[in-house]
């Protein structure tokens, strides 16, 4: 087993939960990106295995389904050395009608020391911290937050482009419903980018102006010149009722492809959170271009940067020499 860096001083992140981005400092996001950035290097050597979170369980606890995130927080936890369990809806008791709290009360007494939640309401997450003992991470609460999904962009960003600050980044689609967009429109301005959004006005979400952003309803003139274009997938599942014409439709206007791509900077890189719906709201030629697309290096990020945000809160965890001596079991 390696060690990938000396210990972390708590009292640059003194926060016990991570619910959101909203309310992290410059200096905060920017030591987990530092942090993350050594697990990258640390990912691809053949011996990946660390000893941080020896001794310490970590639950992920999802409420809506996922790929991505449910299994990049379990390699992370595991390549920390941690004890890692997974439950989702479709295998726990909430299905057989347990509540948010019940299940989450049931969870803390079973000492774990950090759950990994996601929700589909705003705020789920938030709720549920408030209740537990243990540190929380919010891995997407309905169209609220997705704090690590914002940090693996920017990581994903700084390692190509050498910094944040200066960039100007559109984020388009369908920025209503995303908890990705809203992450990443918190940290990118925090971090002294500009940032876009571009979306059909349908799709605008309705404080757009509180959220310092550039508002535009059509792609050319929103992606033009940018340094980053950030597609969002199209969330079906957070609609009541019909907030565009037709997926053909939505692709001919909104879609990235080739043709629309020409208005941003010819050096202009692509991202999207995946799961992506190809031909909807990305066409697959673009998605695929290994010379523009990152969207392969975001979720190698992935595991880095949720490494690095369970270390930082493991960080506050009482020490394991604590239990020196105790044979009371
Ligand atoms: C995103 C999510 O769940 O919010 N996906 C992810 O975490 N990679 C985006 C999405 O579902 O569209």
């Amino acid at each position: 087993m390696s060690v990938a860096h000396a210990p972390i001083d708590g009292s640059r992140f003194p926060h016990k939960h991570l619910l959101g981005i909203e309310g992290l400092s410059p200096d905060e996001i920017t030591l987990l990106l530092d942090l993350s950035e050594t697990y990258v290097e640390q990912n691809r050597r053949p011996d990946k295995k660390q000893s941080v979170l020896r001794g310490r369980t970590l639950i992920n606890l999802f409420f809506e389904t996922s790929t991505r995130t449910r299994t990049s927080f379990e390699l992370a936890g595991k390549r920390l050395g941690g004890d890692v369990i997974n439950i989702s809806v479709s295998d726990s008791a909430i299905k057989k009608g347990e509540t948010l709290m019940d299940t989450a009360m049931t969870l803390n007494a079973m000492h774990a020391d950090v759950l990994v939640v996601r929700h589909p309401f705003s705020g789920g997450v938030a709720l549920l911290a408030q209740k537990v003992n243990c540190s929380v991470i919010n891995a997407g609460d309905g169209s609220h937050e997705h704090p690590t999904q914002a940090l693996l962009d920017a990581l994903t960003i700084r390692r190509r482009k050498g910094r944040l600050a200066g960039l100007t980044v559109a984020i388009c689609g369908d920025v209503m419903h995303s908890r990705v967009a809203r992450s990443n429109i918190h940290l990118l301005n925090t971090m002294g980018a500009r940032v876009r959004i571009v979306a059909p006005p349908t799709l605008v979400p309705g404080q757009a102006d509180r959220l310092g952003v550039e508002v535009f309803t059509e792609m050319a003139p929103g992606i033009a010149d940018c340094d980053i274009v950030m597609m969002l997938r199209l969330q079906s599942e957070r609609m009541s009722g019909s907030f565009v014409p037709s997926m053909r439709e939505y692709f001919h206007f909104w879609g990235l492809d080739y043709e629309k791509l020409r208005a941003a900077k010819t050096e202009a890189l692509i991202m999207h959170p995946g799961p992506m719906n190809r031909g909807v709201e990305i066409d697959s030629e673009v998605a695929d271009d290994v010379g523009r697309s990152l969207i392969h290096e975001q979720v190698e990020m992935g595991v880095a940067v949720r490494m690095a945000c369970l270390e930082t809160l493991a960080g506050r965890l009482p020490s394991l020499a604590e239990n020196d001596g105790d044979t009371s079991g």
